[in-house]
């Protein structure tokens, strides 16, 4: 089973406690994000290997530490997952990034999908699939279904925060996905928000509603 890795750093909780507030408004709330995608990442990257690199420094030679040639995909969900590219990127500079356009059918609930594009080499990426908020899961499933249909072989899922119910959904179709959150909130309301959540991530990202 894939493991659920809930990122509790000081910093993070304090970032996201901000976010959540309703009175935090877009450009906040947008800096907000970046900043805490910046910060998970850091946690994300915890299991890349490093290998010994020669480094000469103004006083001498030492044998330093280098990350292992890593090819890292940075796949956000169109559109909320756009805002957590920037501060991933700012770690991890030389990472690729491909777009999924996914959007949730109001009625159904169930994602419908109407952009993709991807790097070419996506089987020998690590790829990490990035979306604020894990609801009822399906927006998740349907991305990483979508990456291993097109030969991904190494994929995590970073959201900011999940409902209980949207794990499980992972689970149940990806049970080699491991998922990175900064919080697991309560339950999901019947309109498929997850409470207290945040209300509607890529409205208040983007200004619309
Ligand atoms: C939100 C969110 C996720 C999805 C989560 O996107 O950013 O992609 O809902 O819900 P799920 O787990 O129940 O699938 P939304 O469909 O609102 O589209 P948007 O990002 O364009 O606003
Ligand atoms: N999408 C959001 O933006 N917020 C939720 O609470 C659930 C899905």
């Amino acid at each position: 089973m894939a493991k659920v890795h809930i990122l509790d750093h000081p910093l993070i909780q304090h970032k996201l406690s901000l976010i959540r507030d309703e009175n935090t408004g877009a450009k906040d709330f947008r800096e907000l994000v970046e900043e805490v995608s910046m910060l998970m990442a850091y946690e994300v990257t915890r299991d890349f290997p490093l290998q010994d690199v020669e480094v000469k420094t103004p006083v001498a030679t030492m044998t330093a530490k280098a990350i292992a040639g890593r090819k890292v995909g940075l796949i956000p969900i169109l559109r909320a997952g756009l805002g957590m590219v920037d501060g991933m990127l700012r770690l991890i500079p030389t990472a690729k990034v491909g777009h999924v356009g996914l959007y949730r059918d109001p009625e159904t609930l169930k994602p419908v999908e109407y952009y993709c594009k991807l790097p070419t080499d996506v089987e020998e990426r690590d790829l990490i699939v990035i979306d604020p908020m894990l609801a009822t899961g399906g927006s998740a499933t349907a991305a990483i279904t979508f990456l291993k249909d097109r030969g991904a072989k190494s994929i995590k899922l970073m959201c900011l925060i999940a409902a209980p119910e949207g794990i499980k959904e992972v689970q149940n179709y990806h049970d080699d996905v491991d998922i990175f959150v900064a919080a697991v909130d309560d339950y999901l309301n019947d309109h498929g928000y997850i409470i207290p959540g945040l209300g509607d991530a890529g409205d208040r990202l983007f200004g619309t509603k």
